[in-house]
């Protein structure tokens, strides 16, 4: 029996991913519109701004039952406004889906909401481990002045609900107010 190369890669530094099967998405300021607190300051800024991207493993279809995406999400450090750049967040699409997310590179915070709009955080730096209960929406936040690398494992049928985010926020924002870190 022949023993295979690995065909898939990921760096221990920052978890880049590389290999068959890999592809990247990318966020932009334009793609968040309405998601942060002072408009004002968002008008005033480049829309072709890069937020973040997500290098996602997906050795599965989407929606396969049983199957697991792998992905890391790298956030660039800034601000609009008084908040910090964050990812959409959302609930998966079926909501009882768990996710894994750990922290690699960077300083950043970890938003949960549940359905009922009752909002928690954790910080997140290299090693740190976060388990995202079923029925529970995530953001990630970089607190940083660098990037910030999260790696995350989620069931291949979880799927993605932005809608009630995009309506209604996490209850919750991490701002930078007098150089300390705040949510509210
Ligand atoms: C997958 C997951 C992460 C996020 C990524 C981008 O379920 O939670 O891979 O998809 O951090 O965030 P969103 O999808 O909220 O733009
Ligand atoms: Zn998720």
């Amino acid at each position: 029996m022949e023993i295979k190369d690995p065909r898939n890669h990921f760096s221990k530094e920052n978890g880049a991913l590389s290999g068959e099967k890999t592809s990247k998405t990318i966020r932009k300021l334009k793609d968040m519109k309405g998601f942060y607190e002072d408009e004002e300051a968002f008008n005033k800024m480049d829309p072709e701004t890069v937020l973040y991207e997500v290098e996602m493993h997906a050795p599965v279809k989407a929606g396969t039952e049983g199957g697991l995406f792998f992905g890391t999400s790298f956030l660039n450090p800034g601000k609009v406004g008084e908040e910090f750049f964050m990812t959409k967040g959302h609930f998966h699409e079926i909501i009882n889906r768990a996710e894994y997310y750990w922290g690699l590179e960077g300083e950043g915070v970890l938003v949960f909401m549940d359905e009922d709009g009752n909002a928690s955080a954790e910080k997140v730096c290299p090693g740190s481990l976060h388990f995202v209960p079923g029925k529970i929406a995530h953001r990630l936040v970089n607190t940083g002045d660098t990037k910030l690398a999260v790696g995350a494992c989620w069931p291949a049928d979880a799927g993605h609900q932005y809608g009630p985010i995009a309506e209604s926020g996490f209850g919750v924002r991490i701002k930078e107010k007098n150089g300390t870190i705040i949510a509210e």
